[in-house]
């Protein structure tokens, strides 16, 4: 069993992760610093359950300014979450997603290769790197159109440089659209489930025939914790991880409309500058060195977020 740290542990996919780890034994160190982008008792629940767990110990911390050494000690994995997510708001604040993505990320890896206990390096990138579409192999040009897109790619490029030049046992993970229960509130899912129950009316920016890769948040977990278990095959590896079913929006939206019963009003808008037009997964390779096989049909993933969205006030 292995002693792990969580950086974003209180965000909506780290905190599902620190779950799954401690479920299979490991002991986990959970960091986050609660940054507002949305509020903090949202990611105070999401973190109720691991806070639970007798393996688990959590600090509120920043990376851009925490001494991170005490908390790394004895951590031979690194999961690191932490991040300011989220395209439309890195226009207007790029201070925040440069010092968060860019700065946080660089500490983060020198305290790891000051500790020196650090086995594996988890880094979460995005589909984002690729720019406007997102549709091949890991291999493809890495053209970002959203300076949150830039500064994951300049994390994803430290991590490269540390493991170049020191050694740094790095596996990158770039995630796909996730969904799914503890969905970030800024999140179109979240949005348009949130307009189906309030009856409020929902807005789609193009013509809502963009689509995504929809990962459900629980097989981006198993792939993150399968890049751990078969670390030899991780290893300086960079991975696609997406779900299985690439959907356009305006079929989302009719989904979602059968699944609560309701019917959504739009309103129309133009495409946001940095928006994707098509994200569609390429996960061959995860496939093929980690065993990933997302298993979640989208349907069942949409139930499950509008279940947990029903049960907010
Ligand atoms: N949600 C998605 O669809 C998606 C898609 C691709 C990639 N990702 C990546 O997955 C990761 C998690 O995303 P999420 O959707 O769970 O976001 P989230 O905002 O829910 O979680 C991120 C957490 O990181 C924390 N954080 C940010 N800056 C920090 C700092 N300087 N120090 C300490 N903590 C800090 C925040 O407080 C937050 O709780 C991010 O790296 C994101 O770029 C997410």
């Amino acid at each position: 069993m292995s002693r792990c740290l969580v950086t974003g542990a209180a965000g909506f996919i780290g905190s599902q992760l620190c779950e799954a780890l401690l479920a299979r034994g490991h002991t986990v160190v959970g960091l986050d610093a609660f940054i507002p982008y949305y509020p903090r008792p949202i990611k105070e629940v999401n973190l109720a359950a691991a806070r639970r767990q007798a393996g688990f110990s959590f600090h509120e911390a920043d990376l851009r300014a925490a001494d991170l050494s005490p908390l790394l000690a004895g951590c031979e994995a690194i999961f690191h979450l932490a991040a300011m997510p989220g395209l439309i708001k890195s226009w207007t604040d790029f201070a925040l997603y440069e010092t968060c993505n860019i700065l946080g990320t660089q500490r983060l890896l020198a305290a790891a290769q000051a500790a020196a206990t650090c086995r594996h390096f988890l880094y979460v990138s995005t589909s984002s790197v690729y720019g406007r579409e997102a549709t091949q192999a890991e291999t493809a040009p890495l053209q970002p159109v959203s300076p949150y897109g830039i500064t994951k790619l300049a994390a994803e490029n430290l991590c490269r440089a540390y493991e170049s030049n020191f050694g740094m046992p790095v596996t990158i993970l770039r995630y796909f659209s996730v969904y799914g229960p503890r969905q970030r509130p800024d999140m179109g899912y979240y949005q348009l489930i949130r307009c189906l129950l309030r009856d409020e009316p929902f807005i789609v920016c193009g013509d809502g025939e963009q689509t995504r890769s929809n990962t459900f948040v629980a097989d981006a977990v198993v792939a993150t914790v399968l890049a751990f278990e078969r670390r030899a095959a991780a290893l300086g590896e960079t991975f696609n991880v997406g779900g299985g079913e690439i959907v356009a929006l305006n079929r989302i939206i009719r989904m979602l409309e059968e699944i609560t019963g309701r019917s959504v009003r739009l309103a129309r808008q133009p495409p946001r500058p940095g928006d994707q037009t098509h994200t569609s997964a390429n996960i061959e390779k995860a496939r093929r060195l980690l065993g990933y096989h997302p298993g979640t049909p989208l349907a069942d993933g949409l139930r499950a977020q509008v279940a947990w969205q029903k049960t907010l006030p």
